[in-house]
């Protein structure tokens, strides 16, 4: 069985730990820099990168799809869907990090599959966005596509200088993302691992002193997170609920329970090997190698 990842940086930890676990597995597995992309239509169509036939590959497992531009992304993600309708399993699903991606379909895919999540508005109205933010009284903006915990503000209702920071996002996005602001003493969130709707580990991450965004690439410090029935549903309902084989879950402690903010697509396994020794990867190689011999290829 071959196996192609996906990464743009060879360096990239989960990358290498993956190719470990899948040579552990007996997969033949490398490294594909999705940067070296071709494809052609003639009579057939054929895809190929930096040399290799994809269409000869059994899976691909995508840790980094990479970008030159818009419009490129959506050709690597055409050719994964190209690559999926042709046989190939696709880890995770081009649609799975698309929903994932973005967080206005993320929220939508919790809220269908009965997931908590906290409420959100997503508009292109100011009068819309002011109104949310009357009714949330305070509010978070976060960027569609956004990822590490950047460009993310915390606007509060009544305060004029706010108002001026929701119009310059409006004005420079063209829509907003609000969500009502989930207060807690001691600001931290849960990230859960998730592959094959199990759950594999999950860490805390406390956010600095006197601030509330506590993404480790924000300086969040990384603890162990015991595991209960509510966590592993909630994160196992999440990644079902975009599609996702092996996903990262961001959940926040609320007075009604656990809710889930986003979904990571292509999470990194760092952390959670740092802080609680597991690897991730083996269970992802685990579900590769199952996949294999179930479709029988
Ligand atoms: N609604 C919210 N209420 C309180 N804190 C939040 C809320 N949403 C996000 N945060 C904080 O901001 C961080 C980043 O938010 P998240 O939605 O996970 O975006 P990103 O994709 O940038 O990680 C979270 O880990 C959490 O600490
Ligand atoms: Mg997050």
């Amino acid at each position: 069985m071959r196996a192609a990842i996906v990464v743009s940086d060879p360096l990239d930890w989960t990358a290498q730990a993956l190719l470990a676990s899948f040579s552990a597995k007996g997969i033949d597995s490398f490294f594909l820099n999705f940067s070296d992309l071709s494809a052609a239509i003639t009579s057939g169509q054929t895809f190929r990168c930096a040399g290799v036939n994809l269409l000869e590959l059994d899976a691909i497992v995508v840790r980094d799809l990479g970008r030159k531009g818009p419009g490129d992304v959506a050709f690597r993600f055409e050719v994964l869907q190209a690559l999926q309708e042709r046989g190939i399993a696709i880890i995770n699903p081009p649609h799975a990090i698309a929903r994932a991606a973005n967080k206005f379909a993320t929220s939508r895919a919790l809220q269908d599959a009965g997931v908590a999540t906290p409420r959100t508005v997503v508009t292109n109205s100011l009068t819309d966005a002011e109104k949310a933010l009357q009714d949330f009284k305070k509010a978070v903006s976060k960027p569609l596509f956004g990822y590490k915990g950047r460009d993310i503000i915390l606007l509060e209702e009544g305060a004029e200088a706010d108002l001026v920071r929701l119009k310059s996002v409006l004005e420079g996005q063209g829509l907003v993302y609000l969500q009502e602001f989930i207060p807690l003493d001691n600001p931290r969130d849960i990230r859960a691992f998730v592959v094959d709707g199990r759950v594999q580990g999950a860490i805390y991450r406390v956010a600095p002193p006197g601030q509330w965004i506590s993404n480790l690439a924000r300086g969040g410090r990384a603890a162990s997170c015991p595991m209960n029935r509510e966590l592993e549903e909630k994160a196992a309902g999440a990644a079902n609920a975009v599609g996702a084989v092996y996903c990262g879950v961001d959940l926040l402690e609320t007075e009604q329970g656990l809710m889930v903010i986003e979904v990571n697509g292509t999470p990194s396994g760092k952390g959670i090997f740092e802080a609680l020794g597991v690897d991730v990867t083996a269970a992802i190689a685990d579900h590769v190698h199952q996949n294999h011999y179930l479709r029988g290829r």
